[in-house]
C-alpha cells in the first residue's frame, strides 16, 4: 500500500480528497497545530474513513520509528511558512523512502523582486506574505523569514542544498509542469 503523508495539513482538504480519490493509498495528515486538526479527526471518527489518519505533530512523529516510511510526502502551502525548514527537511528526508517523492506546492513567484514587476498575481501575494507567512516564518528561532518572496528559485536552490534533485514525473509534458508544484526526491 502507498504511504502518503500529508505534512502541515491544516484542515485536511487535501488529505480528504486523496483519500476519497484513492482508497488504496494510506493518508496521513500531520499538523503542528492542535487546534486546527480537531475538525478533520472528527470527521474521520464520524466517517470511519479507513486508509486515513490525522496526526498532532510532535517530535516522535518525524523520528526513528517512522524511518524511511512515505512513498510520497506532500507539503501544501507551507515550506514557505516555515521558520525551521532546514530541521524539517532533515527529518522529511528520513521518513521519505529513498525512493519516495517530495512534492512541494508553493505560490510561483521569482526569487528576485525584479523579475515579478508588473505582474498584479504577485502584487497582491507579496501583500498577504508580508501579514501571514513572513510572520510565521519569523515566529520561532531559527527564525528563516521565508514567505512567499523567498520565490521559486531560492526553493529550488534550498532543496538542492538539503540533498534533493529535482524531478519531471512526466517528461513529456515538462512545459506544462506549474511552477507551483516541485517534486524532488533524495539524491542518491
Ligand atoms: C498555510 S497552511 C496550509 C494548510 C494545508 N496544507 C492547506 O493547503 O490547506 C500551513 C500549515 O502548516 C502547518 N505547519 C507549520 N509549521 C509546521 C510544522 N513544523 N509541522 C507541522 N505543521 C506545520 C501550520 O500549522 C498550518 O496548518
Amino acid at each position: 500500500m502507498i504511504k502518503l503523508l500529508d505534512f502541515g495539513c491544516g484542515g485536511g482538504c487535501l488529505s480528504f480528497a486523496i483519500s476519497d480519490r484513492f482508497p488504496d493509498v494510506s493518508v496521513t495528515g500531520v499538523d503542528i497545530d492542535d487546534a486546527v486538526l480537531v475538525e478533520p479527526k472528527r470527521k474521520v471518527r464520524k466517517t470511519s474513513a479507513k486508509n486515513l489518519t490525522f496526526l498532532t505533530q510532535t517530535s516522535e512523529h518525524l523520528n526513528e520509528s517512522l524511518i524511511e516510511t512515505f512513498d510520497i510526502i506532500i507539503m501544501n502551502d507551507v515550506m514557505h511558512d516555515l521558520p525551521d525548514p532546514v530541521s524539517i527537511l532533515k527529518q522529511l528526508k528520513n521518513i521519505l523512502k529513498p525512493e519516495g517523492y517530495l512534492v512541494t506546492f508553493d505560490p510561483d513567484l521569482h526569487s528576485n523582486h525584479r523579475d515579478n514587476a508588473g505582474d498584479i498575481k504577485v502584487a497582491s501575494r507579496y501583500l498577504t506574505s508580508l501579514f501571514v507567512c513572513l510572520p510565521r516564518s519569523l515566529s520561532r528561532e531559527p527564525a528563516a523569514g521565508l514567505g512567499m518572496g523567498w520565490g521559486y528559485e531560492k526553493k529550488i536552490q534550498f532543496l538542492e542544498d538539503q540533498g534533493f534533485s529535482v524531478v519531471n514525473i512526466d517528461k513529456d509534458d515538462k512545459n506544462d509542469i506549474p511552477r507551483e508544484m516541485v517534486v524532488v526526491k533524495i539524491r542518491s
